[in-house]
């Protein structure tokens, strides 16, 4: 029996960690469909494409094929046979990605290859539509967000933590800014799924998160 998660929420709400417990609790695969997203803007970057030309997104992102591979659990991007997983978490990268995900044509390119990971096995799927578009069937649909302070919170300390010079009012900026593209755009907004259960993980542990989804999956499924 195949049973597929979905997890969407906003920027910085903490999906792919929660979603990657979530998998391994349950050993299923975990697919993070923002990193595909990700690896056809760092395409388009790599293309010179102008972000504010609709025409050029949609024509350039026909040379971008995007696949996927699980080596030792880890998810790896391929963009024409080329792993590019460390190129997709820059700034840069994610703004990008926030402008070219709402291109129809880009979404188009993605789709096939998100429905088809989840048809062939079991998946937690984090994105933006995944319980909205992707997939309207699975078995658990969660919403999870958190306030945009803690979102820029969270992200001030892994950057801090890493290293980068960083500044939180603009981060907190650049978060809003996203979530306003993310669900504002005309196509698969980023919006709560009406069958979703809502988690706000604002005043939660990441351990308290994990369990409440378990929780959902095991009511809704009785496994
Ligand atoms: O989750 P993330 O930050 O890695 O996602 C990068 C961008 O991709 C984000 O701005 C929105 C977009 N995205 C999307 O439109 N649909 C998805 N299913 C996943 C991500």
């Amino acid at each position: 029996m195949v049973y597929n998660i979905a997890i969407d929420g906003p920027a910085g709400a903490g999906k792919s960690t929660i979603a990657k417990r979530v998998a391994k609790e349950l050993s299923f695969i975990y697919v993070d469909t923002g990193a595909m997203y990700r690896a056809m803007a760092y395409y388009l970057i790599q293309q010179h494409v102008n972000g504010s030309v609709p025409e050029e997104i949609a024509s350039k992102c026909r040379g971008a094929d995007i696949s996927i591979e699980y080596r030792q659990g880890e998810q790896i991007v391929l963009l024409n046979g080329e792993n590019v997983n460390a190129y997709l978490r820059t700034e840069e990268v994610g703004n990008m990605a926030s402008v070219s995900s709402a291109n129809p044509s880009v979404r188009a390119r993605l789709l096939d290859l998100q429905r088809g990971l989840a048809a062939a096995q079991s998946v937690v799927m984090d994105g933006r539509d995944i319980g909205t578009t992707i997939l309207p069937d699975a078995a658990v649909k969660i919403y999870l967000t958190a306030s945009s302070e803690t979102r820029a919170r969270r992200r001030y300390k892994e950057l801090i933590e890493k290293g980068e010079e960083c500044n939180i009012e603009e981060i907190q900026k650049d978060i809003e800014e996203r979530d306003q593209r993310d669900m504002n755009r005309e196509i698969s907004p980023l919006c709560q799924a009406e069958d979703a259960v809502l988690v706000d993980s604002s005043e939660m542990t990441i351990e308290e998160v994990v369990s409440t989804i378990l929780n959902v999956f095991h009511e809704k499924t009785g496994n």
